[in-house]
């Protein structure tokens, strides 16, 4: 039986990776999970937040389901979403956003898809303090990894029928490090001509992203930009309780939602867990269990387009429980 490692996560985490194994097994994937603790609580048993343990696990399996993991700010450890995604070099990290019938709220036609670098950047965890009041924290940014990702955001394009790619930079300022990313883009989109390619700097593009996001179809972005902007996209069709998202790589692959740990809403039984759920779509996609992936994908379409069930973060009343106990009568009629 194919087995998938499995990170509950903390805060909301456990209440929507529950709620995701349940509908996700009711539709059909029958899987083993490897289940594992990571972050504080990790770290308080072992000393260490991501034990070599979970990535050999992943490394094994090539597959992770994942809920959100808490980093403290400005202390503490370093990110374990950061540190997932830089061990196993889950260099894209896939972000849909696609407006849900029903639940429009300024626009009805959204249907975009962000493309993040995942690896470096900001992100790359090097900062120090120079001296006292004075720190630095280097940007990183590789031909190899800028190369890497725009061949996928373009292959990607290619497999799904999408139409045009435009990355997002600020190379105006950061001529050397933006302009290096946006110089493999280019010479990455000679190789596409059946793909549209363009660019935009990253303050006018938040501004025609809140005016008309109709107007655009796939984003690409280095690491900092990617995680602003998909958050911005994610509110243009419903919020952080509806957006998936999966983390590739050329040997494994993380699927989570694009939210966080939500310490405001955790223990509750209120947070949303359509999110993971469709990253689980996602997930099911990419081992092409097929049919699971379509029934799961059908069932969260009736339940919350046709019958309108939605969780508090969507303006309805249903709990955790409820929403999932209707998309697994759903999946049970398919
Ligand atoms: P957050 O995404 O956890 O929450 C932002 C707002 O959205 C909150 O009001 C929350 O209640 C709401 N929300 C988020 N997910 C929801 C859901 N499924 N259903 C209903 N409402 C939902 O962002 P925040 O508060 O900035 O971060 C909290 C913690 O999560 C931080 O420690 C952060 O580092 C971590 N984080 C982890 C991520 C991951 O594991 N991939 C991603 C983003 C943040």
């Amino acid at each position: 039986m194919q087995k998938i490692t499995l990170i509950p996560g903390d805060g909301i985490g456990p209440e929507v990776a529950g709620a995701t194994v349940r509908v996700v097994e009711a539709a059909g994937g029958a899987f083993e999970w490897e289940s594992f603790v990571v972050g504080a609580e990790a770290f308080k048993e072992s000393g260490d937040p991501l034990p070599d343990a979970v990535l050999e696990s992943i490394q094994r399996n090539k597959v992770c389901l994942k809920g959100p993991v808490t980093t403290q700010v400005g202390k503490g450890f370093r990110s374990i979403n950061v540190q997932l995604r830089q061990e196993l070099e889950l260099y894209a990290n896939l972000r849909p956003a696609k407006t849900i019938p029903g639940l429009e709220g300024r626009f009805d036609n959204v249907d975009l898809v962000v493309v993040r670098e995942n690896t470096e950047g900001l992100y790359s965890g090097i900062e120090h303090q120079v001296i006292p009041g004075v720190v630095e924290s280097l940007k990183i940014i590789t031909e190899k990894a800028s190369t890497r990702v725009s061949k996928f955001a373009f292959e990607y394009a290619r497999a799904n029928g999408r139409k045009r790619i435009t990355a997002v930079h600020k190379a105006n300022i950061m001529k050397l490090s933006d302009g290096l990313f946006l110089d493999c883009f280019r010479k990455v989109s000679e190789d596409y001509p059946d793909i549209e390619a363009d660019d935009r700097i990253i303050d006018n593009m938040c501004m025609q992203l809140v005016m008309r996001p109709e107007t655009y179809d796939m984003l690409l972005m280095e690491n900092l930009y990617g995680d602003i902007v998909s958050d911005l996209c994610s509110g243009l069709v419903g919020g952080l309780g509806v957006a998936p998202s999966a983390n590739l790589g050329f040997d494994a692959a993380v699927f989570e939602a694009v939210h966080g740990s939500a310490p405001d809403i955790a223990g509750q039984g209120v947070a949303n867990p359509l999110a993971l759920m469709r990253s689980a779509v996602m997930m099911l996609r990419h081992l092409e269990r097929v049919e699971a992936s379509e029934r799961l994908a059908g069932a969260l379409r009736q339940v919350v387009v046709e019958d309108r069930l939605w969780t508090r973060d969507l303006g309805g009343k249903a709990s955790t429980h409820q929403f999932t106990d209707a998309v697994v009568r759903e999946i049970e009629k398919r």
